[in-house]
């Protein structure tokens, strides 16, 4: 699929955002892959990495992962470099994927033993030499050391909420451990993103819950929320994004638009935006006249 001709503003340096939520089945990977695919559309270079032994992102792209497959396992345990397990993700240029096998599920076991064991996925990263505008990573149902990893090694966390009962349970505990990372591990970290997920704008439950989520978080939330859509659910079955197996459907359209959003709150460009207004106060201060201020 080709990209979209409009282009969103590029960051100036690599986002790398941290897919987290220990609660399964929340849309985790779904948002992830559609995510990705959808900034790789509008004309970014995106990197996925399958931090989950479930592999599910890389089947949902397409990407090989049987046993024998370089993956993020070798680069955790083995630190081989991410450059030798990345692989293109077919059909959407610009959209790769650092896989995962079924030998990650003894990783969170191994790496107990490891030097450096928290922070062996941000050391790959920060030694990947390629281009890279979006890092997302998929993390599994759990808050381990592979997802410690994860929050060691992006800036932001994004946290899909599905739109049913209980969608706030659990949310205390993954915000602690931002916290403790944050405080101790990766002064960076912050709570970037909340997209709510598998919404049916027809229950009147979905919408008490959105509403709880905004009034909880409120800047963090993107405006757009993703459908409850049949499309996006059958979309993994063929290897495809949404993206690709059904462009013009509702759940195609809003991972798009949601990932319009995030491109334009790239959190440089609001911080250049906040110290531009505080410079244009600044300068309206010093040249009012004394006694108007
Ligand atoms: N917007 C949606 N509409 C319909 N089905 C969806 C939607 N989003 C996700 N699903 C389906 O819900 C299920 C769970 O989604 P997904 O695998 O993305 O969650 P997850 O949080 O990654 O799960 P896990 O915790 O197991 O990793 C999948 O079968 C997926 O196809
Ligand atoms: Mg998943």
């Amino acid at each position: 699929m080709n990209r979209a001709g409009e282009g969103l503003p590029r960051p100036e340096q690599t986002r790398i955002m941290v897919v987290a939520n220990q609660k399964g089945g929340v849309g985790k990977t779904t948002t992830t892959v559609n995510l990705a695919a959808s900034l790789a559309l509008h004309g970014a270079r995106v990197l996925v990495i399958d931090l989950d032994p479930q592999g599910n992102a890389s089947t949902a792209l397409g990407v090989d992962h049987h046993s024998e497959v370089p993956s993020i396992y070798d680069v955790l345990v083995e630190s081989m470099p991410l450059s030798d397990v990345v692989q293109p993700v077919p059909d959407v240029e610009g959209l790769f994927c650092a896989p995962a096998t079924i030998d990650l599920a003894g990783a969170e076991i191994e790496l107990v033993s490891l030097v450096a064991r928290e922070s062996r996925l941000q050391r790959a990263l920060s030694a990947y030499e390629q281009p890279l505008d979006y890092v997302l990573i998929d993390c599994p149902p759990s808050l381990g050391l592979l997802t410690v990893n994860a929050l060691v090694a992006g800036a932001e966390v994004l946290i899909p909420i599905q739109c049913e009962y209980y969608a706030l349970e659990g949310l205390g505990q993954l915000l602690r451990n931002v916290d403790l990372v944050k405080g101790h591990l990766n002064t960076q970290l912050h709570v970037s993103t909340i997209i709510l997920t598998m919404y049916d704008g027809r229950t009147r439950l979905a919408s008490q819950v959105a509403d709880e989520v905004r009034n909880h978080f409120s800047a963090e939330v993107l405006r757009t929320n993703i459908p409850r859509s049949v499309r996006i659910s059958e979309a993994p079955s063929y290897g495809q994004t949404v993206l690709t197996y059904d462009p013009g459907s509702s759940g195609s359209l809003s991972y798009l638009e949601a990932a319009r959003e995030i491109a334009l709150r790239d959190p440089n460009v609001q911080q250049r935006h906040d110290e531009s207004v505080q410079q244009l106060q600044q300068h309206q201060n010093s040249t009012m006249p004394e006694g108007t201020q």
